[in-house]
């Protein structure tokens, strides 16, 4: 097989395989366009001995070239063991990116679009933080910062450790104080303060896709469709979390529909995973009660392929920020070990 066959993913056969997600926009003169793009993509990878780190809410086509495909904490830990490349291109959104930087310095990081930001990540500066923190350690002399991962690198410089959604409850039940200052996610916090005796102080961001989602709409598929099981992502809101068989960060989402004796399931996060789930688990019925997250879908095939060709964009930030925030990585990683 030379190295062209071996890339080779015909446009009809794409087509095929995304025919279960019923989206009318992969035609095939779009899954041809895709398939080439695919291939050109695949053969840059090994050129430029790069891999692709893949978050569960980009597009399907995405999926084709990554070499790994997850949730933000299985996206770290990948990124922290790439060895044998010199490059790992990013496609997820900022914040993920430069925790692939933090904890893998000695490669090339490089995010397709700038643009693709995180308004949790927005809502906090590590200046922000470090006046509030600097407050509430007159009250609390054993006060201690968690920081959700979807923060900035300075946010993560400030923190004790950081969290993701699979591990959040683990991390604020671990850590060594009664008193914690959860940052940025208003209804993460209040979901882990639920699940913990501990004093939970919280900041006031919210992700925009999950915060817009409501009960109402929840409570209408549930009652329409008897036995569904609803999974919700802890970054709705506290009433959208009462309604939930399970609260899952992304990944955790796949396996339980994989293992569940169940075979329908309200999908309660961004749109994307329920692709993923179509695709993965063609045999059982996914309903989505989903929203779309524009700085997910910044990332094309397209900026991909330009990202391999022109080495961009790439992330970098001073060392010193760098070594702090790495630190409250590698505790988050320790605690949840
Ligand atoms: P996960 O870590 O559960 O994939 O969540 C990341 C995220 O950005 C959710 O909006
Ligand atoms: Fe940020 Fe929300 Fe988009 Fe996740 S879905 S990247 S939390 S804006």
């Amino acid at each position: 097989m030379n190295a062209a066959q071996e890339y080779e993913l015909t446009g009809p056969a794409l087509r095929e395989k995304l025919a279960v997600l019923g989206q009318t926009d992969y035609t095939l003169e779009a899954c041809e366009q895709y398939a080439d793009t695919i291939a050109e993509i695949k053969r840059l990878k090994a050129a430029r001995r790069a891999v692709i780190l893949a978050h569960n809410y980009q597009r399907p086509e995405i999926f084709e070239v990554a070499d790994f495909v997850g949730d933000s904490l299985e996206l770290a830990r990948n990124a922290r063991d790439v060895k044998n490349a010199d490059v790992i291109v990013f496609c997820g959104v900022h914040f993920m990116a430069e925790t692939a930087k933090i904890l893998n310095p000695e490669r090339m990081v490089l995010l397709p679009d700038l643009r693709a930001g995180c308004t949790l990540a927005d809502s906090i500066t590590g200046e922000a933080l470090a006046e509030r923190k600097a407050e509430l350690k007159k009250v609390y002399r054993d006060l201690r910062v968690v920081s959700y991962v979807n923060c900035t690198a300075d946010v993560k410089a400030e923190s004790d450790a950081c969290c993701t959604s699979a591990n959040a409850v683990k991390i604020i039940n671990r850590i060594d104080s009664d008193n914690v200052l959860f940052v940025p996610d208003q209804n993460l916090a209040a979901y882990v303060q639920s699940e913990s005796t501990k004093n939970i102080i919280s900041w006031e961001g919210n992700c925009y896709v999950h915060h817009q989602i409501t009960p109402a709409e929840v409570d209408k598929v549930k009652r329409a469709i008897p036995g569904i099981k609803v999974l919700v992502h802890p970054e709705c809101r506290r009433d959208v979390l009462e309604l939930a068989d399970a609260v899952l960060s992304t990944s955790a989402m796949v396996r339980y529909a994989k293992e569940s004796a169940a075979d329908k399931f309200l999908v309660v996060t961004e749109c994307g995973l329920s692709d993923r789930l179509l695709m993965e688990i063609p045999e059982k019925h996914f309903y989505k009660a989903c929203k779309l997250c524009r700085f997910m879908k910044m990332i094309t095939l397209e900026g991909a392929l330009d990202s391999l060709r022109y080495l961009r964009y790439e992330i970098e930030m001073p060392e010193e920020v760098r070594v702090k925030a790495k630190r409250a990585l590698e505790r988050m990683l320790e605690l949840s070990a």
